[in-house]
This record gives C-alpha cells, structure tokens and sequence, in this order.
C-alpha cells in the first residue's frame, strides 16, 4: 500500500489533475448530497472542484494501485465528480471495467465528455443518484468505491445496499471516513459490521474487505 514505486501512469495522472486545475468552466451543481463545508453557490469552476471535491494525488495513486495489486476487474464507484478517480482506476489494468454514477448532470456531461477525450472506452458513466442506480444494477463488483453524500446514515445504507453487488475478494474504499462526526460514527459502525472483517484507517480513505478467512481487526496506516 505505500508502494515507493513510480509507475509510468502516475504522469498520466498528473496531466489529467494538470488539465483540470486549468479548466475554469463553470458547472452548475445538483446537491444530491451531503452540501459542502466550502462553495456557498451552486456554480462552481472545475479548477475549484478539483481542488476541494476531486481526489488528491495520493488518494488517485493509491486506487490505480489497489485495482493493479488485487487484479480488479469490475469497479462500481459512486461519485463520478470529475472523473479523477475514475481516470485512475481505469488505466491500471488493461481488462478494468469502471461503472461510475454522479447526479449532477452538468458534472456529468463534462466528465463523460473527459473520458471521451482520453479515449477511456472501460467507462460506463452514468447519472443518477446513487439510491436509484442501487435500485437497478444487479452487476458483482471487485471493487465498490464510495465517494459522495457524506452522510453517515447515507453511507451505512450505500454500503448495505453494494453488499448485495459484493463476493468475499470484493474491496470497498469509502472516502472522507472523518469529514463529520456522522462519516467517523459510520467508518466505525462498518468496521465492526458483521460482514466486515480487515478494515485498513488511512486517514481519509478507509478499506473494507470482507474476506472470511481474515479475523475482524483493524489497522492503521499514514499514507
Ligand atoms: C467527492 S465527489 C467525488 C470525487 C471523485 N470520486 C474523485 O475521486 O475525484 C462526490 C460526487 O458525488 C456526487 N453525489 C453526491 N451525492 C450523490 C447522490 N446521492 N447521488 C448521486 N451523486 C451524488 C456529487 O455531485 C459529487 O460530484
């Protein structure tokens, strides 16, 4: 996980943040979620929602190595936003199948239009809230990333719901696990969740795993 190493892709991750942090459109937002700590209107430049709503460098590094390291395949992300994540998990194996859902329609527009342009043709990239989508989509994932509606009831119930899209290799990653003290009652809850059994606290981002043949413990890592 704290994989020195710098993978040729790492670049192609730093000139998609690169392109966004210089795109000033201005996108109006739908609040499906959670509101935001930042932005007091709903019209918000890229280059802000990059910096204040899109993955980090580490975390974007970090999700193209969890899909490498455990040879994913069938990724369900809910929270498109920009497509940072997304872009990220999409080039780690040639094979990786992205389902990425967002609710608000200009953001998507803009990142669909993204992966469009950087030729990403493993992104399905939908719009929908994610309690709708859940409601639909009958696919298994390898991976299930939850990034979006910080709220803690909300993400008990997503994690619920994606149980049923899980087998016992299937990673979750849920994002901002301290953004409230209703994330950190959440991010606690799942942990101790009876499904649940490694859970790995890097700060901001946590990993689920559910694999039975590990006892439920907890681990703590700086990234
Ligand atoms: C934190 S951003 C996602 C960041 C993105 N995963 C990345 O790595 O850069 C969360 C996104 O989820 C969307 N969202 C929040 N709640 C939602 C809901 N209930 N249904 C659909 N989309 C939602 C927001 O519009 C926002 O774009």
């Amino acid at each position: 996980m704290r994989e020195k190493k710098c993978f040729e892709q790492y670049e192609d991750i730093k000139r998609f943040r690169e392109s966004l942090k210089n795109n000033h459109t201005i996108l109006h937002i739908e609040d499906h979620g959670a509101g935001s700590k930042v932005f007091k209107t709903n019209a918000r430049k890229v280059s802000d929602i990059l910096k204040y709503n899109s993955s980090d460098k580490k975390s974007a590094q970090l999700l193209f190595r969890l899909c490498q390291y455990f040879e994913i395949e069938n990724v369900l992300e809910l929270g498109t936003s920009l497509g940072v994540a997304t872009h990220a998990m999409a080039i780690a194996n040639p094979d990786i199948k992205i389902t990425s859902v967002e609710g608000s329609s200009q953001i998507h527009e803009f990142s669909s239009s993204q992966f469009k342009d950087l030729g990403l043709n493993n992104v399905n990239s939908i719009c929908s809230t994610f309690k709708k989508h859940l409601a639909l989509d009958k696919t298994t994932y390898d991976l299930i990333y939850i990034d979006g509606h910080h709220d803690g009831a909300a993400t008990i119930a997503y994690f619920e719901s994606c149980l049923n899209r899980a087998h016992r290799n299937t990673v979750f990653v849920l994002d901002d696990i301290y953004w409230s003290a209703g994330m950190t009652a959440a991010w606690d809850q799942l942990c101790k969740h009876s499904q649940v059994t490694a859970s790995v606290d890097l700060f901001d981002l946590g990993i689920l795993f559910l694999r039975t043949e590990q006892l439920q413990e907890r681990f703590y890592i700086k990234l």
